[in-house]
């Protein structure tokens, strides 16, 4: 079976160090922020080449705080792809505001800054675009679109840690940034956890108030926040992967180039990612997905969807977007498919996909 992802091979040469880390963790009763999580978010600022990082429990609410530091009126509008993750919407709606999607790009996995400009209105608060499988979104752009407005950009990076645009990381471009570290992720925890990344004291401020009940001080709570902080053992776990993001960010671009460039059947279609993409993902487009699948299957090949529900079809948000329309992302949910881009996939393996697609 070629796994679409193997965790366990991924750290095996990290293991024992994790191991004694979480020893000492329960050795001095300091599971929930603390010194290792402190000494992580430092070096995840740094890394991001941001002035302050602030953890909390994962993705979303990683979105959520951010959001609700902003301290919007209720139901302004922030304007997100349809194409993302269900969490990119429910924080939204969680923060008391409201979602108004924009299409992706024809044949690109992220946000189409045209569609961005057609929805702007005078209740817009917020852009929050999705660097969807490491691809970057233009951050820069949309600056120039928004202008002067009063419109804040948090980008949405849980797919794109170590990516860059230009020469600059992202999760210092946009007002606030936001990570998740799902085991999963470029960077993953052995469990939940997430980060914020803002060069503004205000932002920081707030969002590390919120995280923690509102509290910086013991007890005394001056918002209403919610729980949402790192645990100790979790900043252990990605204080030791944080040094080998950069170099397996480059396997996984060189096995994306290798599959654009090896992959040689006209039923497969690829999509556009952007420069410096980190590829969380590698996902392609095949009108015949069903037989595909029956190939990949029969070869053994796991796979996996991103996302199979355009976020206007998902049940729960169905009633939000009646009648609406988003054909590049409808597109996506239905005839994308995700290939295994494990940072360790084996030479052999990556040969057995490509040979496998190619006789589709
Ligand atoms: C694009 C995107 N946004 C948000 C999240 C939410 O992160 P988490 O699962 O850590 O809450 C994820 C991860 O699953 C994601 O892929």
């Amino acid at each position: 079976m070629i796994k679409f992802l193997d965790l366990k091979k991924q750290d095996r040469k990290i293991h024992n160090f994790i191991l004694s880390d979480i020893k000492k963790i329960i050795n001095n009763n300091n599971f929930i922020l603390g010194k290792y999580v402190y000494s992580f978010e430092e070096k995840f600022a740094k890394f991001c080449n941001a002035k302050y990082a602030i953890s909390c429990a994962n993705g979303t609410d990683a979105l959520t705080l951010a959001l609700k530091s902003l301290d919007l009126p209720k139901n302004s509008e922030v304007i997100i792809p349809a194409m993302t993750y269900c969490s990119t919407a429910f924080s939204v709606i969680n923060a008391n505001l409201k979602p108004i999607l924009a299409d992706i790009g024809y044949l690109q996995p992220s946000i189409s800054l045209k569609e961005i400009k057609k929805k702007i209105t005078k209740k817009t608060k917020v852009i929050m675009p999705v660097h969807l499988y490491g691809s970057v979104v233009n951050i820069n752009t949309i600056r120039k679109i928004i202008k002067n407005k009063k419109i804040l950009i948090i980008d949405d990076c849980a797919q794109a840690h170590g990516s860059k645009l230009n020469s600059k990381k992202i999760g210092s471009i946009a007002d606030i940034s936001c990570f998740s570290f799902y085991p999963g992720k470029n960077l993953g925890a052995y469990g939940d956890a997430g980060i914020i990344t803002t060069n503004s004291k205000f932002y920081k401020d707030k969002i590390k108030s919120l995280r923690n009940l509102g509290s910086i001080k013991k007890f005394i709570h001056n918002n209403i926040g919610i729980n949402s902080r790192m645990d100790s053992i979790q900043a252990a776990v990605l204080t030791r992967k944080l040094p080998f993001l950069n170099s397996n960010n480059k396997k996984r671009v060189k096995i994306a180039n290798i599959y654009k460039n090896k992959i040689n059947n006209s039923k497969i279609i690829k999509l556009k990612y952007s420069e410096n993409c980190v590829f969380h993902q590698y996902v392609i487009l095949c009108k015949k997905r069903k037989n595909l699948i029956r190939l990949l299957k029969k070869n053994k090949i796991e796979f996996s969807f991103h996302y199979p529900y355009p976020i206007h079809k998902i049940e729960a948000l169905k009633e939000n977007f009646k009648k609406k329309k988003f054909l590049n992302a409808e597109r996506l949910a239905k005839e994308g498919l995700s290939l295994p881009i494990d940072p360790n996939l084996s030479n052999s393996n990556l040969n057995k996909i490509i040979k496998t697609l190619n006789t589709f």
